[in-house]
């Protein structure tokens, strides 16, 4: 297959994986799961989506550190040629190895504004902060925490009757929606980096796919 190569890396359920599976993302496609969690409900997925999975204990192996699984993790997608790496629910901060392979090639869908709730639990923060919009982001991934360059955001209303639950499933189906556009438009070369500002470029600077949001 010609076309980028993109892995996902998530930890859990596995909903953005299957969004980035199944959504029309140019001629890139996903081409590999990998999860540090041997009980991730996405493996499930990869497996009835026909994707190639690899699995990362960093518990099983005796002596294992995060870092070590990262390095490994990198060695296995610079073997299987991929060109974009997606973050998907992958709970850890990378520490080196991967940002230092995958230099200005990998995303992160998080569910707030940043920079306001960056870290865990951000839906619960913002419902207990009390603000009225929040939303999702994908940014590129650097070295802090949710600390990259924006790509694209999503607002949500906070509906005075919102539990975390309610607000989690409204922002996740803008996350669907706006984390397959914005890989696209990477893929495509729609995507210019001047600083930490992202920029477009299209037709009169505004790219088709844009329009949709
Ligand atoms: C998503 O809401 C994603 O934004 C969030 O975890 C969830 C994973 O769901 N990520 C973070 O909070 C990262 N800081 P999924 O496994 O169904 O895609």
């Amino acid at each position: 297959m010609s076309g980028r190569r993109i892995a996902v890396l998530a930890s859990g359920r596995g909903s953005n994986f299957e969004a980035l599976c199944t959504a029309d993302l140019g001629d890139a496609s996903v081409v590999l799961l990998a999860t540090d969690n041997p009980k991730a409900e996405a493996l499930i997925k990869a497996k009835r989506l026909g994707i190639e999975k690899a699995v990362f204990d960093p518990g099983a192996a005796r002596g294992a550190s995060p870092a070590g699984m990262e390095a490994s993790i990198a060695a296995l997608l610079e073997d299987r040629g991929i060109d974009l790496v997606c973050l998907a629910g992958f709970m850890r901060i990378l520490k080196g190895p991967l940002l230092d392979r995958f230099e200005g090639r990998i995303l992160n869908i998080h569910p707030s504004l940043l920079p306001s709730f960056p870290g865990l639990d951000a839906q619960a923060r913002a419902l207990e902060y009390g603000v009225r919009i929040t939303g999702c982001t994908v940014h590129y991934v650097d070295a802090g925490t949710d600390t990259g360059p924006v790509v694209l955001q999503a607002a949500v209303p906070v509906l005075g009757t919102d539990t975390v639950e309610s607000l989690s499933r409204r922002i996740l189906r803008e996350e669907h929606r706006i984390y397959p556009l914005a890989v696209r438009l990477h893929c495509e070369g729609s995507i210019r980096l001047d600083g930490r500002t992202v920029h477009f470029h299209g037709t009169d600077g505004i790219p088709g796919p844009l329009a949709s949001l």
